[in-house]
């Protein structure tokens, strides 16, 4: 693909918890110059908002109310590694993976009312093109027409690994067994629910990472966009 293609690509990348979404579609849009719009942290900032104010997170009104009420930023450009999300002007892109968010981050996105509006915030933030985002429904709901699509998982033991070692990272205590029953669960609610529910999008290249380096997952996805998908 052309130099100028590459710079207005759209790239989706789903898959399910653990399977380290996020720091690929950082370093993919690293190396091409793309802007990454990680909409996971979009749901954990609005969990954050909700627990903090001590709010019904299966309530779609009172989370519609929130959202509201709430400026949700993500600053994803070269200058900033990892990205920086920010909630009503606070940097919160540490609390949002602590565990208590991964939690009750399901349930604020299995509400109808709350994804319609992220999505149309999803879709203008990668209006113009020059985007990798990554998510659940990113392929499916929000971006189908993505030049290229990703579907990137591992095997569930090689997932809980990696959130497990990210979260004792954090300094946040956790447990093998607790950390695999929370990828389980979650994975389970974001397959079930019937709005955007974690799917793979026919025209998806399937990309299992167990054993790979990041590098080497980074620089598989990079021929494919070279390619032109
Ligand atoms: O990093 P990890 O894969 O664990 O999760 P994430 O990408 O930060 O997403 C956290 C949660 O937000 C998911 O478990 C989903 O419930 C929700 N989510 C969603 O519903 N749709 C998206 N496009 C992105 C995340």
């Amino acid at each position: 693909m052309s130099e100028d293609g590459l710079k207005k690509m759209i790239i989706a990348i789903d898959g399910p918890a653990g399977a380290g979404k996020s720091t690929i579609a950082k370093m993919v849009a690293d190396k091409l110059g793309l802007k990454h719009i990680d909409t996971g942290a979009m749901y954990r900032a609005l969990a954050l908002k909700a627990m903090r104010e001590g709010k019904d997170c299966t309530d779609g009104k009172v989370l519609i109310d929130l959202l509201s009420r709430s400026k949700i930023e993500i600053r994803a450009d070269n200058r900033c590694s990892p990205a920086v999300i920010l909630l009503d002007g606070e940097d919160v892109s540490g609390e949002i993976r602590l565990p208590e968010i991964n939690h009750k981050v399901s349930q604020v996105a299995k509400v109808p009312e709350i994804r319609r509006e992220l999505v149309k915030l999803q879709r203008e933030l990668a209006a113009g093109g020059g985007v990798v985002m990554d998510g659940r429904d990113i392929g499916t709901i929000v971006l189908p027409g993505a030049d290229i699509k990703i579907y990137l998982t591992a095997s569930l033991e090689e997932r809980v690994r990696r959130r497990y070692h990210e979260l004792i990272q954090r300094g946040s205590p956790t447990s093998l067994a607790e950390t695999k029953k929370q990828v389980v669960d979650r994975d389970r609610g974001d397959r079930e629910r019937k709005t955007g529910p974690l799917r793979m999008a026919p025209d998806a290249f399937y990309l299992d990472t167990t054993g790979l380096t990041p590098e080497e997952i980074t620089a598989k996805i990079v021929r494919l966009c070279d390619e032109g998908g």
